[in-house]
């Protein structure tokens, strides 16, 4: 048996009418910009960024490492994918933060699974990753950044209103889920 939940999200945006500048990142942490070698560590990254999130509950393919490889995929070989908008986050022990860029039909730059595993939260590097990526698009002439964010997810929202996004729209996303009734518990 199947519920579905609907899960409030705000779709967020930003003008970029100025040039963006650059966010630095803290000691040992450095920048890996996109090349197709680095397809297979984006998906990683995202895997253990939101595995554990409730984000994973709203898009199950966040919830599985097969799952990110194929959104992934999916996102570097769609036509409008914005190599310019796609970075990782290297530190002293692997790859710790990422996130895509896609242009929309208006030519709007569509910000994508921004992601830090959790051990290294609270140390800029998710604000230093979205800076980044608006860079990227400022870069090819991008006008407009957006993004959806799930409502209740304050850490998220705090960064995006703080770098200057504001929300004009709210989106229902339905996701069937098994019901209560029907999860076995420790079998
Ligand atoms: C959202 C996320 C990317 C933030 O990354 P981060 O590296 O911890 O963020 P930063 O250290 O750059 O913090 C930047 C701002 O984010 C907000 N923030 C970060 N962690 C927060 C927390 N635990 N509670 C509230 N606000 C928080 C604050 O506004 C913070 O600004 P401040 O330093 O002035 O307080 C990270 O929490 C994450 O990966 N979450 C899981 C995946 C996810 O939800 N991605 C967004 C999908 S839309």
């Amino acid at each position: 048996m199947q519920t579905v939940k609907y899960f409030k999200r705000h779709r967020m945006e930003l003008p970029l009418r100025h040039p963006v500048q650059p966010v630095e990142l803290p000691a040992d942490y450095r920048w890996l910009a996109w090349s197709d070698g680095l397809l297979a560590m984006h998906a990683e990254v995202k895997y253990l960024s939101f595995h554990q999130h409730a984000d994973a509950l709203v898009f199950p393919s966040l919830g599985t490492r097969g799952g990110c490889q194929d959104l992934m995929a999916a996102i570097r070989f769609r036509p409008n994918f914005c190599p310019q908008a796609t970075w990782l986050v290297a530190g002293p022990n692997g790859c710790v933060g990422t996130v895509q860029g896609l242009i929309d039909d208006n030519g709007y730059g569509g910000i994508q699974n921004l992601g830090v595993v959790p051990e290294c939260r609270g140390l800029g590097l998710g604000r230093a990753l979205l800076v980044q990526a608006l860079v990227g698009f400022a870069s090819v002439g991008v006008p407009r950044a957006f993004l959806e964010v799930t409502a209740n997810n304050d850490p998220a929202v705090r960064l995006y209103r703080a770098a200057g996004f504001r929300a004009y729209k709210t989106l229902y996303r339905a996701v069937q889920l098994p019901h209560p009734d029907t999860v076995a518990v420790g079998l």
